[in-house]
């Protein structure tokens, strides 16, 4: 079985992909195989394993409109066990045309069929609620909603639980999701209340694991490595590894 996981939130860098790839990594390090998804036209979890979008064979908008196995367009990363299956610019077209179709939202679900090998597929998505999202969503056990500790946070996420609830009623009653609280200054007065409020608003829908800022999650993309392999025993590497076990040990069961 495949456990699959949507990194999404329609407001932009709050770490969607950054905790892809990060927390992908993670799940390698305890010995299992990982598929990311770059579903994101930007390409940067592309970018950040050292691919470059214009000169790939084929991408997920390949998959999406219907020319491509994903199997076919898999790439090794320089991670063992961590593989690709990247975006270039085609991905605008995916985006533009993918809603026109009948059943849309199920055609990234039909298409995991190609890839059963995987014990965990995890989706980067772009900043929208658009067809790509929804074809994520509608494919993921689990939503992970990465959050900074903003004053606009809780509104955001509240907006995100009105697409879960959509989703769940019309393509995926199953769909859990958790929210991660991301890039937290610990000693800013202003992220600790936030944070305080988003916990007590969500409960244990918040994983307990927090992503504090560590400039070497900002530096490794430039190296073509995740930040477990790049800096082992930073701070980042040390949380997304803390939230992998997290999700390890109780995040199936324990999702709202
Ligand atoms: N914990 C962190 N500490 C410091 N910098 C971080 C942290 N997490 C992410 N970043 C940086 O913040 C920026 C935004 O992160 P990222 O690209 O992962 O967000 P995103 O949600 O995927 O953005 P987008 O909506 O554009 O896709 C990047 O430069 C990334 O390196
Ligand atoms: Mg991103």
């Amino acid at each position: 079985m495949t456990y699959k996981i949507a990194v999404a939130n329609q407001k932009g860098g709050v770490a969607k992909t950054t905790t892809t790839l990060s927390l992908g990594a993670s799940f390698t390090e305890n010995g299992f195989k990982v598929l990311l998804i770059d579903l994101d036209p930007q390409a940067n979890l592309t970018l950040a394993l050292g691919f470059k979008p214009t000169v790939l064979e084929g991408a997920m908008g390949d998959v999406l409109l219907g020319g491509k196995m994903l199997s076919e367009i898999v790439l090794k990363t320089a991670q063992e066990n961590l593989n690709l299956a990247p975006s270039n610019d085609e991905m605008q077209l995916a985006d533009r045309f993918l809603g026109m179709r009948d059943n849309f939202e199920r055609i990234l679900l039909d298409a995991f069929n190609d890839v059963r090998e995987y014990d965990y597929i995890l989706m980067d998505c772009p900043p929208a609620i658009g067809p790509l999202t929804q074809c994520a969503l509608t494919a993921a056990d689990l939503h992970i909603l990465p959050t900074q500790c903003e004053y606009f946070s809780a509104h955001a996420i509240r907006s995100s639980l009105a697409l879960i609830r959509d989703i769940r009623e019309r393509t995926n009653p199953a769909l859990r999701y958790r929210v991660l609280l991301t890039m937290i200054d610990s000693s800013n007065q202003v992220h600790q209340s936030l944070n305080h409020q988003i916990r007590r608003a969500f409960n244990n829908a918040v994983f307990e694991t927090e992503i504090e800022i560590d400039g070497k999650l900002r530096e490794s993309p430039l190296f073509a490595k995740p930040i477990t392999m790049y800096a082992p025993e930073s701070l980042g590497a040390i949380q997304y590894r803390q939230l992998s076990r997290e999700l390890l040990e109780n995040g199936i069961t324990e999702s709202a």
